[in-house]
């Protein structure tokens, strides 16, 4: 048994003691007529206290790699050992111990508890089934042909929704764009990943929004990256507060998502939009502006988005069809240098070899037609409506003691319940009244936030969604 152990390292080290014994039985090192050294001489060996071998020889015994006879002392399972070329992974440790970073189990239970139908769905950050064109997508099956190659895809992605994309944004939000600058990718949650993945590496510094959505994922963690937080008020984020982090961290990248906020809903005012892009340039700190909710903007007016402000070339955009038109097409996009496209590219090929024809091929369709611009216009009606539906219900229902910040766009509301409570209890209260909402903290922020998504549930359950919240906050008084 020659164990090493590596001091300098976070793997405590009852852990890597286990770990290599594990790696030894595998590879025949240890065989099952080798007692393993008793626990007072492997302590004294490598210098450290016995309670520490005694937890890893637990743990192997609770893995069934080795038994503990009393008065004997520890050996290889020798049932194990018996049937080598048959043993049973350890899945649980194996689930443990991947880089990748599971998600918050809160966020787990959410996920599952939405998908019952019959919980008023005030959490899930996207559209209601009503609010999706899939007749639009019928009339477009029955009146085009589809005429794709149906082999591996351009690795930007299709040529056609590339230039079709080329042609929104300079429509929608005045950004001058080639198709190859534009990568097509499966949501806005893959460009954040793959910038995320090929741009950085572990240790690098970035700043991001306080609350925000990109807290609530794990995959900043999982890669190594250090993540500080700029608080949102209702014009955004203060610049202020980026040179600060900059003189203390030296911050690598900037994620922002300044249009109509995920979670505040809050939309960054031009001044500091203007200011923050001189930030960018005079430290050359790039940004990531995450946009998938600018078109939604229930006055219709739109940006402008950082992009298209940026003349230094600073900005790398994100945006989405999830909360305009479909979140189950999974279609998102970069726009970048082409030299970031062709490397994010790459990754892309790497992960999946390209989006799926299909989807791009629908989605081009539905957005070079009328009935896109069509469709625009009545999802910002209904989100406004329901955007009023539930201010209405939140001034009623609290007696006006709530404070949100009024979105004019996107489908989320952020809300102070000014209350004491312990969120993660006052959600576990809801989900048993029937209705899901997100507790602030897993966005980031301190206590006493909650986000609702009006944009998601049915429109009629609204007010007793609020009424089911309020009666679950109540609960805490009796
Ligand atoms: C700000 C923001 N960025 C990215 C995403 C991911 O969206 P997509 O479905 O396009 O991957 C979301 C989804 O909620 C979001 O709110």
């Amino acid at each position: 048994m020659n164990i090493i152990l590596d001091r300098s390292i976070k793997k405590p080290l009852y852990k890597q003691i286990v770990g290599q014994i594990e790696k030894d039985i595998a590879s025949g090192e240890l065989s099952p007529e080798s007692p393993l050294l008793s626990e007072r001489i492997l302590a004294r060996k490598l210098n450290i206290n016995r309670s520490t071998v005694v937890t890893a020889y637990d743990e192997l015994e609770a893995m069934g790699l080795v038994v503990r006879k009393k008065g004997s002392g520890t050996f290889i399972n020798t049932d194990i050992w018996g049937i080598a070329h048959k043993r049973i992974p350890n899945w649980g440790r194996y689930v443990e111990d991947g880089s990748f970073h599971p998600n918050l189990p809160l966020v787990q239970r959410l996920r599952s508890e939405t998908q019952e139908n019959k919980i008023i769905n005030l959490s899930s950050g996207e559209l209601a089934p009503e609010l999706l064109p899939g007749e639009q997508f019928t009339s477009i099956l029955k009146e085009h042909s589809f005429n794709e190659r149906l082999g591996y895809d351009h690795p930007l992605g299709n040529e056609t929704l590339r230039y079709t994309i080329s042609k929104h944004v300079q429509f929608y939000k005045k950004m001058s764009v080639q198709p190859d600058s534009i990568l097509i990718t499966s949501g806005a949650q893959q460009a954040i990943h793959f910038i995320i993945q090929c741009l950085l590496k572990p240790g690098d510094a970035v700043a991001i929004e306080n609350p925000s959505y990109a807290y609530s994922l794990p995959i900043f963690q999982s890669a190594g990256i250090r993540t500080f937080l700029l608080p949102v008020d209702e014009h955004g984020v203060n610049p202020d507060d980026i040179i600060s982090l900059q003189n203390k961290h030296r911050i690598k990248m900037l994620f922002l998502n300044p249009d109509y906020q995920n979670p505040t809903g809050v939309k960054m005012s031009f001044e500091r939009r203007k200011r923050i892009l001189e930030i960018s340039s005079v430290y050359g700190i790039p940004i990531i502006e995450d946009d998938p909710y600018s078109l939604t903007s229930y006055n219709g007016q739109i940006g402008p988005t950082l992009k298209s402000l940026d003349s230094s070339g600073n900005v790398l955009y994100i945006s989405s069809l999830s909360k305009i038109v479909a979140s189950g097409l999974r279609i998102g996009w970069i726009i970048g240098p082409e030299n970031v496209i062709h490397r994010l590219s790459d990754a892309k090929q790497q992960v999946d070899f390209g989006h799926s024809v299909f989807p791009q091929w629908v989605a081009s369709q539905f957005l070079d037609s009328a009935k896109f611009a069509q469709h625009i216009i009545n999802l910002r009606g209904e989100l406004k409506a329901r955007r009023d539906i539930m201010l209405e219900a939140l001034d009623d229902l609290s007696n006006h003691t709530f404070n949100y910040y009024v979105p004019e766009g996107g489908i989320h509301l952020w809300c102070k319940i000014n209350q004491e409570v312990n969120e993660f209890q006052l959600l576990e209260r809801a989900l048993q009244n029937g209705i899901s909402f997100v507790p602030g903290k897993i966005m980031g922020s301190e206590k006493g936030y909650v986000r609702f998504t009006y944009g998601r549930g049915e429109k009629q359950s609204i007010h007793e969604g609020i009424s089911r919240f309020v009666q679950a906050l109540q609960s805490f008084n009796e």
